[in-house]
């Protein structure tokens, strides 16, 4: 909701592929969180210390991180090439090169979630938003400000409404 919020302050010219590609970006955490059960929950756990984001944690103790992950089976479900980049980018949107915008907006809807302690969340004060990606996107902090005061607003109505 967050990445389609930010893909239409921006007039990204899709934005249930904003959508989807913020729905998707960390689905390498899911299938790791199920394939290596025991050594994820050591990634979780370091994570939690609270002195390093959640992708160095898990190159340090894996040797990769969930966006790699995440981007191969993409790659091998045959997902189209703008989604495979956006999942294996979207902690470094400097590198995305076939549809860096949707990238960008993946990466800046990932941290305004993590400022709101969305997700696993504890590394979420490490999380740097890229220079790169806000003036890719035209982006300033007041839109950022309030793109978080419109989320906080859905998410509350949401719960509000959530009552089963
Ligand atoms: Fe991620």
């Amino acid at each position: 909701m967050a990445a389609r919020l930010i893909a239409r302050k921006v007039r990204f010219s899709n934005l249930d592929v904003a959508y989807t590609a913020g729905l998707l970006h960390d689905i390498g955490k899911v299938i790791l969180n199920r394939s290596m059960k025991d050594t994820y929950h050591e990634v979780v756990e370091r994570v939690s210390v609270g002195d390093m984001p959640f992708n160095q944690v898990e190159l340090e103790i894996l040797g990769f991180d969930h966006a790699i992950v995440g981007s191969r089976v993409a790659s091998k479900w045959h997902l189209p090439e703008q989604l495979v980049e956006a999942i294996a980018w979207h902690h470094d949107p400097r590198q995305a090169q076939t549809n860096p915008q949707l990238t960008a907006i993946v990466h800046i809807a990932d941290a305004v979630c993590m400022a709101m302690g969305i997700g696993i969340g504890v590394d979420g004060m490490l999380y740097a938003i890229s220079d790169g990606a806000m003036e890719l996107l035209g982006l300033d902090e007041m839109v950022i400000e309030k793109s978080i005061s419109e989320l906080t607003d859905v998410f509350c109505d949401q719960q509000v409404f959530n009552l089963g």
